[in-house]
């Protein structure tokens, strides 16, 4: 890990500690949006508190992302489920997720490729899964630059688990670059396992309903 990523994660540990300080950098992230004029990408806060909201309101009671990156939406989702599982790639990034959730125990931090390891996500009837899907390059140097979602899919929706949704982040991207697959892509996964699926993009996340 770098000099620079690892003195964010030093400053995330701070405002881990003093979570006024971690609202001060929202607001200030919020109001530099408003004055560039709303434009995407949403500032993290705001989408955190989406995905969070529509994760919920689906009657998830447990939150998977795929790219932990520095466990910042692990962090915004700690007390809302009962179970958070957060793969990541980057063997540094993973290793200070870790350290960073070492007390939490509802908390799991799995390295490795998310398309591998989303069939582990427990078969347990008491949980009914969100999934935030997140995992792309990110200039990490341990990392590759292939987009995993459509394995990702594909390996999710032949699990034999309750899942409340799917979300997926950056839905503005996709058939904008080679790295994305496109929507009608995306749609043709899902429509494959589940064909009265719906899909509904809103505010840059594409929203998978079983
Ligand atoms: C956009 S960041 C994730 C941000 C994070 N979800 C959040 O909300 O703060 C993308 C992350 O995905 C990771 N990544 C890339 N490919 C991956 C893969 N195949 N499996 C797991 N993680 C991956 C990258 O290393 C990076 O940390």
């Amino acid at each position: 890990m770098d000099k620079e990523c690892y003195l964010s994660f030093k400053l995330r540990k701070l405002f881990d500690y003093a979570p006024a300080l971690r609202k001060a950098r929202d607001l200030y992230n919020v109001l530099n949006w408003a004055r560039r004029g709303y434009s995407l990408p949403l500032p993290a806060y705001l989408k955190r508190s989406i995905v969070r909201q529509v994760a919920l309101d689906a009657g998830a009671n447990s939150f998977v992302e795929t790219g932990t990156y520095f466990g910042d939406t692990v962090a915004f989702c700690l007390n809302d489920f009962k179970k958070i599982i957060s793969i990541e790639l980057s063997h540094s990034f993973a290793r200070a997720a870790v350290a960073r959730f070492k007390n939490r125990s509802h908390v799991e931090i799995w390295e490795g490729d998310s398309g591998a390891l989303l069939k582990n996500c427990p078969n347990d009837s008491g949980l009914c899964y969100s999934f935030w899907l997140d995992a792309h390059y990110q200039g990490i140097s341990d990392t590759h630059k292939v987009n995993p979602i459509l394995e990702e899919l594909e390996v999710l929706l032949n699990l034999d688990i309750k899942i409340a949704v799917i979300l997926i982040d950056d839905a503005r991207c996709f058939g904008s670059t080679s790295i994305y697959p496109t929507i009608d892509e995306v749609k043709a996964v899902v429509a494959k396992y589940f064909p009265s699926a719906s899909v509904v993009i809103s505010e840059d996340i594409l929203r998978v309903f079983l």
